[in-house]
């Protein structure tokens, strides 16, 4: 049984005033030029799982401009369980709120209704440039097997926050360490026995006679992953996290490694195109993974992954997500790319029209 949405409904979300979406659970097709609002619609299906969503924007920049009132996203996803209702909304001025099936419920329930992964243009450059990047992406994989790696985060974050300040005010006296450094330890450990936990599986549902070619990945961290080894040399490195006013070294530090075993070379050193290629992969492998622990394929939004691929690559991509069963949402600016989709997909035809951004009939 998939997991998918059957109903969205937008209401001044940026720059759509009125959308509505009826959805069967077959990938959704959104092709339109620039700026006529098929990303829009990707972010606010991210907003259907923790955190900040695929732009991470804050609630203030989604409000529809100029009217600026409050936006709404509802949705309605069909699950093996049964329909969950889902609505998400925030007021000018105020935070993010959140009702599923009509109570208000906490950002990380939404794990639970349903699993999403995302790859936008944003993470072409994810080899080239900083290492946060990287974790933030490794760890969006984490969360989806793991949804308590984002309290371990939290725990982790806290207790650093407290250590730094000690370090900034100069504070000699180690008793004052030891605590936050034991919780900085038992958590860092648990993050980075998660993320290698991650990766393992990551290489395990690896397609390596696939289409996209599979990058070899580590977990680069230069301090130790277990506690007890990582909460002495916390202690042994106050001196120089005392000098530099933060703690240089733990899991916040981690990087994501990616080699193509193949050719020799890291990922950062391929071309352009390879380097989607190996995100295409490893979210790939992520749903495979995905579809057999929790049952159903996650929902997928790649945002102009089509444009980069050539006929037969495309082809392929969408013989995997209609295999796995997945609801993949894939937006480019013409029809053309998604023919290999056929009657497999949802066709929707955007466009803008003075601001604001129409959805015209579903192509047949
Ligand atoms: N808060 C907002 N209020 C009104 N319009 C917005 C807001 N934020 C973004 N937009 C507009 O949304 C339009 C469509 O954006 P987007 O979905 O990214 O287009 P695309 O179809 O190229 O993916 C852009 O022209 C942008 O100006
Ligand atoms: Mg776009």
């Amino acid at each position: 049984m998939s997991v998918h949405l059957a109903h969205l409904a937008l209401s001044h979300f940026r720059s759509h005033l009125r959308t509505r979406l009826v959805l069967d659970g077959r990938s959704v097709v959104l092709a339109g030029p620039n700026g006529s609002g098929k990303t829009n619609i990707l972010e606010a299906v991210s907003l259907l799982s923790p955190g900040r969503g695929l732009r991470r924007a804050a609630p203030e920049e989604i409000i529809r401009r100029p009217q600026a009132l409050g936006w709404k996203i509802r949705a309605e996803i069909s699950t093996p369980d049964g329909p969950h209702l889902i609505e998400t909304w925030a007021e000018p001025g105020q935070s993010r709120q959140l009702r599923i099936d009509d109570k208000a419920a906490p950002q990380i329930a939404l794990g639970d209704v349903m699993a999403m992964l995302w790859l936008t243009p944003a993470m072409d450059r994810l080899w080239l440039e900083s290492a946060e990047g990287r974790r933030r992406f490794l760890d969006r994989m984490v969360l989806s097997f793991r949804p308590d790696h984002a309290a371990q985060t939290l725990a982790y974050e806290k207790a650093m926050r407290e250590r730094n300040r000690l370090l900034r005010d100069n504070v000699g006296d180690g008793g004052w360490y030891s605590a936050l450094e034991v919780q900085m330890a038992e958590a860092g450990a648990q993050i980075s026995a998660n993320r290698r936990a991650t990766l393992a599986l990551l290489t395990q549902y690896a397609d390596r006679d696939g289409p996209f070619p599979v990058a070899d990945l580590t977990l680069d961290c230069s301090a130790p992953m277990q506690a007890a080894a990582l909460a002495q040399a916390f202690a042994e490195g106050r001196r120089r996290d005392m000098a530099a006013g933060r703690s240089l070294i733990g899991p916040h530090r981690a990087d994501l490694g990616a080699y193509w075993a193949a050719k020799g070379i890291a990922a950062a050193q391929c071309s352009t195109g390879e380097q989607k290629a190996f995100l295409i992969s490893l979210i790939l492998a992520n749903a495979r993974a995905l579809h057999d622990l929790r049952g159903a394929a996650p929902v997928l939004l790649l945002d102009e992954v089509a444009a980069h691929l050539d006929a037969n690559r495309r082809a392929a991509l969408y013989d995997i997500l209609c295999n796995l069963g997945a609801q993949a949402f894939l937006t480019g600016t013409g029809a053309e790319f998604f023919t290999e989709f056929g009657s497999r997909a949802q066709h929707f035809l955007l466009h803008e029209r003075q601001g604001e951004s129409c959805i015209e009939s579903p192509a047949l």
